[in-house]
């Protein structure tokens, strides 16, 4: 089948980037997006251009590195579903895409569709961590959790990273990530003697990078491939007032 691209071009973080078109003749309904992209590249090195450069590591929906917007939709229109695991029967002979790059001032773009996503781990080393000071890790099932902490605290940390919920978000918030991450953590024994402390100082590090503010709007959720729900927002909120108001003696209001 054929397809038409518009790919967002550029060449380094201090150039001006532009849509290029591409006439694609060689689709093949089983490729994945970026086998898709591969095979153009090809053709384009082929020719002596200089190829796409798109981000992506194992290709099984798992490590969070790939993710570029297909016609204003980030990871494209399959719900749930990364770029590297989207396939090309989903598109139809003759359709016309629109490829860019996850477009936020935290994510600045570093070439074609690969952003700078460094701000994500400057969020997690600020506190997405449990420190063990001494000792051994552990036995998995010496410590008791409750089976439905260990339910939600899984499903939060199902989060890969990629930056879709920034990309998909008006405000360009990192709540999505980042209350996926206090509460994966927050919700198990383990985390709790840093519970507070996690989330004032990851909260405080998304307002040092150039994320926005939450406004409840929800697109974070509706592009999510790993399905990560508002709720983790809620429970950050919650752990960050409940530190803010510990921290000026206040404690007590958190009950009422
Ligand atoms: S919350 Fe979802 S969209 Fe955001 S980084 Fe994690 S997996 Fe990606
Ligand atoms: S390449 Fe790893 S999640 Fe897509």
């Amino acid at each position: 089948m054929k397809l038409t691209l518009h790919v967002w071009r550029q060449k380094s973080p201090n150039h001006v980037g532009r849509m290029v078109q591409y006439e694609h003749t060689q689709v093949n309904p089983h490729m994945s997006f970026l086998e898709m992209l591969d095979v153009l590249n090809e053709e384009l090195t082929g020719k002596g251009e200089e190829p796409i450069a798109f981000d992506h590591d194992c290709r099984e929906g798992i490590c969070g590195m790939c993710g570029f917007m297909i016609n204003g939709i980030a990871h494209g229109p399959q719900p749930a579903t990364t770029i590297c695991q989207l396939h090309m029967r989903h598109f139809k002979h003759g359709d016309v895409l629109y490829l860019e790059p996850w477009r936020a001032k935290a994510f600045p773009v570093l070439k074609d569709l690969v952003v700078d996503r460094n701000a994500f781990d400057r969020i997690i080393t600020s506190g997405g961590f449990v420190s063990v000071s001494t000792g051994s890790a552990p036995d998995g099932n010496a410590v008791p959790v409750p089976k439905k902490n260990a339910d939600l605290a899984m499903d939060a940390a199902a989060c890969i990273g990629c930056g879709a919920c920034v990309a998909a978000c008006p405000n360009a918030a990192a709540a999505l990530f980042t209350g996926a991450k206090i509460s994966h953590l927050g919700l198990l024994p383990q985390g709790q003697p840093e519970r507070y402390q996690r989330a004032m100082n990851m909260v405080a590090q998304v307002k040092q990078e150039l994320f926005g503010s939450c406004t409840n709007i929800g697109e974070c959720e509706a592009v999510c491939p790993k399905e990560i729900k508002l709720e983790v927002i809620a429970r950050m909120n919650r752990d960050y007032l409940w530190a803010s108001w510990s921290e000026r003696g206040d404690a007590v209001r958190a009950d009422d």
